[in-house]
């Protein structure tokens, strides 16, 4: 167990080891069911959280600040057009500034090829912890979460799971490539084998495909690309099927949007389920579109725990703050 974590910057679990991440998660777990027994506590008395939102949210925004909350602690929710970043006050000066007030800054800044580089810019000049509350790359929080359900599930030894990541097909608008790329690095690491299935055009960043590579080579497990959705799901243990976009191919809005309905067919839904192991898990981090990227029949049916995925940020995020703040 490593246990000096404090004033430690989250911006994604390749900053943090094996070691680091398994206390966060036994401290989750005790929160888990301290929680679940009415036990509150007081740890960050005093202490707050500024939280700037460049993009919406339901789930991170509220678990982020509940988690304070029943630490004790105080959040601040910022969006940027309340602040001077509207008046184009840069990264530095915000992260210099906010780091006299506060034990912490949180951001979520998704924008492909900026919101990362923001985050960089704020851990370069803050004197506190910066917290990747999800950026154009990596949705690190969101994964925490992930593969502390899938222990919940499976147990804490989770070397030998078959994972499949896959993308499908859901319209409107462009989602980042922060969650899958989250997952690939992530999971083998703690010995799971990844399937990741997506279409020609829907590849993830090649830098981090790399990496993830590198992650599962170190761990001794498999990491595969498919074009072909069913890969991912043949004798999984755990699904994650959910869209991003185009971002790598294109950048261009109306011919990522396009793109994404060449492929109405790679959808979640019963019969590629049926390709999974008996026991396996439907996972997504929601917002799921639903009817078009999962049928109802597999995100309301027996092998889904999206609403416990979606619990567990709060208890993992306790942990988390717990920890660094
Ligand atoms: N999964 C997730 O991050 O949800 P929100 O976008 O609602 O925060």
């Amino acid at each position: 167990m490593q246990t000096k974590l404090k004033g430690k910057h989250f911006i994604t679990t390749q900053d943090w080891t094996v070691q680091e991440l398994k206390t966060l998660f036994e401290l989750a777990k005790r929160l888990k069911v301290e929680y679940a027994a009415g036990k509150f506590h007081r740890n960050l008395q005093g202490k707050s959280l500024g939280m700037i939102f460049f993009d919406p949210s339901t789930r991170t925004r509220t678990s982020f600040e509940a988690a304070m909350t029943q630490l004790g602690g105080h959040s601040i929710f910022f969006a940027p057009q309340t602040m001077q970043i509207s008046h184009g006050e840069g990264a530095v000066d915000t992260a210099k500034v906010l780091s006299g007030y506060l034990q912490g800054i949180a951001v979520r800044f998704c924008a492909y090829g900026e919101g990362n580089r923001y985050l960089e810019e704020l851990r370069a000049a803050s004197r506190v912890p910066i917290v990747n509350m999800q950026c154009d790359i990596y949705h690190p929080a969101q994964i925490l979460a992930d593969y502390f359900t899938i222990t919940e599930h499976f147990g804490e030894n989770t070397r030998g799971l078959k994972l499949g990541v896959s993308w499908t097909s859901a319209p409107n608008y462009i989602r980042p490539l922060s969650v899958p790329q989250s997952l690939i690095l992530m999971m083998p690491r703690f010995g799971i084998d990844v399937t990741l299935a997506h279409p020609p055009e829907f590849e993830l960043m090649p830098e981090v495909v790399e990496q993830a590579k590198k992650n599962a080579e170190e761990a001794g497990v498999k990491f595969e690309i498919s074009h072909k959705m069913e890969d991912a799901f043949e004798d999984a243990d755990v699904v994650i099927p959910k869209s991003w976009g185009p971002l790598v191919y294109t950048q261009n809005e109306r011919e990522g949007l396009k793109l994404i309905e060449k492929y109405p067919g790679w959808v979640a839904d019963e019969k590629r389920m049926s390709l999974t192991k008996p026991h396996s898990l439907y996972m997504h981090p929601l917002p799921a579109d639903r009817g078009k990227e999962v049928t109802p029949g597999v995100i309301d049916g027996p092998h889904s725990v999206v609403y416990q995925e979606a619990e567990n940020r709060l208890h993992v995020q306790k942990a988390l703050l717990s920890l660094i703040l």
